[in-house]
């Protein structure tokens, strides 16, 4: 059973189960099905970006009202397409948090809801977890402890992971997050929204040898990670450059890109041999980022786990596959409808 090898749980004591899995934690509605014994079965993802664009960034209000709006039509399509109805589904997994209320209560009370109409367990998923859990699916799963580099629009972090639900924070931002800075970047540059990809697609006509951007906090010990300062240089290079071309626009967010890939590359190296781990697992949106992806595989002794990048960015299939590890232990929610906007991952339960 694919759920149970991966999972180090005992297959044999293992019945397959069908979970549905729910993302409404920001400004994508993700739904997906986990079947225990063939694997991701089908999803469907509805993001809201054309919504937020004219904003510049995600607005929580409009995040929830359309998760409401496309949360129903999108399980409808995805059952339909794998050939299934309600009754087949034997668990609900759903993002419980870290993230915007309104947006997680969407998808909390829809699929508690929706699982206790069926009489099948329910289970809220840590959005974290299912992002550093995302590389797992498909593929062989790396040698316990491993470092984790969890690097999205609310979160850069470290982590330790001894077991799977067994977390140790090495270092975080103490500010931006790592997709938070590449967003705010964008905006300065003018380039749109979500500022990663448009980063990225830029950086590609930049000049690298033109701009050196600093690699915040690389010259002292330590694994915490500051964006900040690396906003604020990015904003003195485009005042002092105004008005921009299109080659200085593609030159400061190749700079930028590579001293942010420079930094994570730096202080995962320093992850690693201050735990002796061997294995590195990437995830998050950022972790969609090629030359990350490319640098971090080429420049460090370790085996460097990520996921395709659709499976980096939010999706149910990281949810439903998080749950399914988690309900397969015997873990279940009770009938409360529970969200939180700030939940520490190192607060879980191991499996
Ligand atoms: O994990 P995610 O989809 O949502 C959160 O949980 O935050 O991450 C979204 C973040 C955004 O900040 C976006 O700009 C960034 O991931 N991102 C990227 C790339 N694709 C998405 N950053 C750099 N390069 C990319 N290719
Ligand atoms: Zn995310």
């Amino acid at each position: 059973m694919i759920l149970a090898l991966r999972s180090g749980c005992k297959a044999s004591k293992m019945r397959a189960m069908i979970v549905l899995g729910i993302e409404t934690s920001c400004d994508e509605t993700g739904l997906a099905l986990y079947d225990s014994a063939r694997g991701l079965i089908g999803q469907v993802l509805h993001s809201q970006i054309d919504l937020h664009t004219e904003f510049g960034g995600v607005v929580p209000e409009l995040a929830s009202r359309d998760h409401i709006r496309k949360i129903v039509p999108l399980a409808r399509e995805l059952l339909q397409s794998a050939a299934l109805g309600p009754e087949d589904l034997n668990a609900v997994a759903y993002t419980a948090g870290p993230g915007l209320l309104g947006a997680l209560l969407v998808g909390a009370t829809f699929g508690r809801t929706l699982a206790w109409s069926l009489g099948v367990p329910a289970i809220g998923v840590h959005h974290m977890e299912a992002h550093l859990l995302a590389p797992l699916l498909g593929a062989d799963a790396p040698e316990l402890p491993f470092v984790a580099l969890l690097v999205s629009g609310g979160h850069t972090q470290l982590m330790l992971v001894r077991a799977i639900g067994d977390y140790d924070m090495l270092g975080e931002s103490r500010d931006d997050a790592a997709g938070e800075a590449f967003d705010k970047a964008a905006k300065m540059l003018e380039l749109g929204y979500p500022g990663g990809p448009q980063i990225a697609a830029a950086a590609q006509q930049g000049n690298p040898g033109r701009f050196r951007f600093p690699r915040p906090m690389t010259d002292r010990p330590g694994l915490e990670f500051s964006f900040s300062g690396l906003k604020t240089f990015t904003l003195n290079t485009i005042q002092s450059h105004s008005p921009l071309t299109e080659q200085d626009r593609a030159d400061i967010a190749c700079a930028f890109e590579e001293a942010v890939v420079d930094t994570l590359t730096i202080k995962c190296r320093r992850a690693l041999e201050q735990t002796g781990a061997t294995a590195l697992v990437m995830a998050g949106g950022v972790a969609a980022n090629r030359k990350l992806r490319a640098r971090l595989s080429r420049d460090l002794r370790a085996r460097v786990h990520y996921a395709e990048p659709a499976l980096c960015t939010d999706n149910g299939a990281m949810i439903a596959y998080a749950g399914a590890l988690r309900l397969a232990t015997g873990q279940r929610e009770g009938l409360q409808i529970f969200t939180r906007a700030r939940w520490p991952m190192t607060d879980l339960a191991p499996l």
